[in-house]
């Protein structure tokens, strides 16, 4: 079908950034209309609807609780890459992992997206820590989305995805997928038993029970407003061990937000 979806008005517009905040916290201010017409397009074309009003009707609709999972996942943005912000890998293995000597250690990916962020660490860990083996250490990674977790559950990701990665990561920590063009890769069995994916919106409340020794909360919180920002500190707080630390993103920082966390260097705080 030959979707024409026409304009977006300024109405429907202030509708679905009032649902994406009240849904995930996402703040889609004027100037964004062209990526959430963009956005929405890719609902109506899964819906085969022609227009926008359509659109918000079905969304009050009987269906509404599973469309609005639907649309939180199509504007969620998912950008990410394995070795994210090196800087903080740098500091975790010079500073964090020689004061890490418990025999068991939580670290939470908190918005994880398709893996690259908790596979990088898990490889980390296997190439760097002590005595992994007879230790029981765990990443928990989260995210909103689905359909990002459904990639971070299959692992498998193109060569093109894979640059930066140190090369002896590639092969120590990969198995080449059959014969495909381009080549690709599944992160090996290893480094997934380490990882354990849940959906989770940050907003919710965490069933966890226990407490985290490092949190990576990256890239997600400059979706926010500062009153959620505030908040997930808050619990991020409540949910570290005492010397735990917290990674944000080199971009979004603290400031502004009233936090207990001692500052120890760029985008990086410990309780
Ligand atoms: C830009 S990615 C960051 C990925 C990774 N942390 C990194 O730094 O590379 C942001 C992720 O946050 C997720 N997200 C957005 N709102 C969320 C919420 N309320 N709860 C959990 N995850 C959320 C999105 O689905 C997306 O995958």
């Amino acid at each position: 079908m030959n979707i024409v979806a026409g304009e977006l008005s300024d109405r429907q517009f202030r509708k679905v950034s009032d649902i994406i905040y009240r849904e995930c916290g996402i703040v889609l201010k004027s100037g964004k209309e062209a990526l959430v017409r963009a956005r929405l397009v890719k609902r109506l074309r899964a819906l085969k609807m022609g227009d926008f009003s359509e659109y918000m009707k079905y969304l009050q609709g009987e269906q509404k609780r599973d469309e609005l999972g639907l649309l939180v996942d199509v504007m969620t943005t998912n950008k990410t890459s394995f070795f994210r912000e090196m800087a903080h890998f740098d500091f975790l293995g010079e500073t964090i992992l020689p004061k890490l000597t418990a025999g068991r250690l939580r670290f939470w990916s908190a918005a994880c997206s398709s893996g690259e962020e908790p596979y990088s660490l898990a490889m980390f860990l296997l190439d760097r820590m002590r005595g992994l083996g007879s230790r029981d250490v765990k990443i928990l990674a989260t995210d909103i989305s689905p359909t990002i977790l459904e990639k971070a559950r299959n692992a498998t990701y193109e060569e093109g995805v894979l640059q930066g990665l140190p090369a002896a990561f590639l092969r120590k920590y990969f198995v080449k997928v059959g014969n495909v063009n381009p080549p690709t890769y599944q992160v090996s069995s290893d480094v997934k038993k380490m990882v354990r994916i849940a959906r989770l919106n940050l907003l919710h409340p965490w069933p966890m029970k226990g407490s985290f020794n490092l949190i990576f909360c990256r890239n997600v919180m400059i979706y926010f407003d500062k009153r959620t920002q505030q908040g997930l500190i808050n619990r991020f707080w409540e949910i570290l061990e005492p010397g735990g630390y917290l990674f944000v993103g080199h971009s979004e920082g603290m400031s502004g937000i009233k936090h207990k966390f001692r500052y120890v260097q760029p985008a990086t705080y410990v309780k």
